[in-house]
């Protein structure tokens, strides 16, 4: 894979925010073995490289109710040496769509000769051993994990975490591209062959979305989420610097993956508010506006690529409410935030109630936090896992 290399960096705190980034080829041929190419204009990563890689991450799909199809598409467009964790929210009853995921799941395997994770949300196993380590705010009524994509993330995370994987990456189960799947974690894996940093972060952003306008084939760039989104992250950084910027370009990035330790240090935000709030939460414990902890344990900078896909992003497409939904949830993450500054929060909330997301006199909800992941007891958890179905897979080192 060739790639460009940023060619501007915001630097802010001990963060540093790449430009987004092209792609030049998706296949840059066999290179130098597994010793990547990198110069002040390009970074190019061959074959055996990436593999050594993938060798060593985990790819996450969270699922909730996605056509198989378009899930089994989505496991045939991650490459071979990927562990798979698949994290469902699906239902079980009137029909069992759990239990037709899990056939699915494991006809891939035979076919493919690999092992592969599958774990419902819901699972009392991982909920109870979740009490047991304290880590309590993930669960909800009936003492199960919430209902939401970040929190099938979470759990998704916790197992790669467990399986010795470092690095992991999230792909949407209800992508009709398997190619673009395909290309997201060769993204992932030449940046992480290539970036200087043990906490390193990339953001995907969506060359195009396909729309159909006056029966033609028209390729959107920018949603009215994302847009906005991005405008409002891009305002709080400007606010900081006193310079206007646009860097960020991947607020909403679905698509995205981490290295082990970031991933492990993040605070989390529920639902679909944790993609901006991933980028909230670095400037809240990194950026250095605040006395932290965090900042001051830091030995190393914090690595943000950004880089946009070729082929173009065609899902599920989400009714008006769900648009909606996802933008209210961004913009409540970053309204709560102690960094965000106090004009910002009052554009804030005037396009909340111009969107009738919230009312004149009230504020917005406030999003529900989860502690970092590195605060878990591991070998505590790992023990109250040990009668798991899926235990032997996931602590047996064999993945
Ligand atoms: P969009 O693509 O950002 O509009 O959002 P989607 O509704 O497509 O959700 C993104 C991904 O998260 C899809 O693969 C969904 O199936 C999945 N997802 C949504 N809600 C949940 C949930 O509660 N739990 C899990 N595990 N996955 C979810
Ligand atoms: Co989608």
């Amino acid at each position: 894979m060739r790639i460009e290399r940023p060619k501007e960096i915001e630097r802010f705190g001990a963060i540093r925010f790449g430009e987004l980034q092209r792609i030049f080829e998706l296949d840059s041929g066999p290179g130098n073995g597994d010793s990547p190419v990198v110069n002040s204009a390009i970074m190019q990563v061959g074959s055996q490289a990436l593999a050594e890689v993938q060798k060593d991450m985990a790819i996450i799909v969270p699922v909730r109710n996605e056509r198989l199809k378009l899930v089994e598409g989505v496991l045939c467009g991650i490459p071979h040496p990927c562990l798979i964790i698949v994290v469902s929210n699906s239902p079980r009853d009137p029909v069992d769509r759990f239990g037709m995921e899990q056939d699915a799941l494991q006809e891939f395997c035979t076919f493919t000769g690999k092992q592969a994770v599958i774990l419902h949300q819901k699972d009392p196993i991982i909920a109870r051993a979740l009490a047991k380590v304290g880590y309590r705010s993930v669960l909800g009524e009936g003492r199960q994990v919430r209902d939401g994509k970040a929190e099938g993330m979470l759990l998704g995370t916790l197992l790669a975490r467990l399986a010795g994987k470092k690095y992991v990456g999230f792909v949407d189960a209800d992508n009709y591209f398997p190619g673009a799947v395909e290309e997201y974690v060769r993204v992932y894996s030449a940046v992480f062959a290539t970036c200087e940093s043990p906490y390193t972060m990339v953001r995907i952003a969506w060359h195009s979305k396909p729309k159909i306008v006056e029966s033609k084939l028209f390729f959107r760039k920018w949603g009215r989420t994302t847009t906005r989104t991005n405008e409002f992250l891009n305002r709080l950084l400007a606010h900081y610097t006193g310079y206007d910027t646009d860097i960020i370009k991947t607020a909403n990035a679905g698509e995205h993956a981490m290295t082990m330790e970031l991933a492990m240090a993040l605070d989390y935000s529920s639902g679909y508010s944790i993609e901006p709030y991933h980028i909230i939460n670095l400037i809240e414990q990194f950026g250095g506006i605040h006395e932290s902890e965090a900042l001051r344990q830091l030995q190393h900078r914090i690595e943000v690529y950004q880089v946009e896909s070729r082929n173009p992003h065609l899902h599920e497409a989400g009714d008006d409410s769900h648009i909606d939904d996802m933008s209210y949830q961004a913009m409540q993450v970053i309204y709560h935030s102690s960094v965000c500054p106090d004009r910002l929060r009052k554009d804030l909330h005037r396009v909340m109630v111009s969107n009738e997301y919230c009312t004149p006199h009230a504020k917005p909800r406030r999003p529900r936090y989860f502690p970092p992941l590195q605060t878990l007891d591991f070998n505590k958890f790992s023990a109250a896992i040990a009668d798991h179905p899926q235990a032997k897979l996931i602590l047996g080192g064999n993945l």
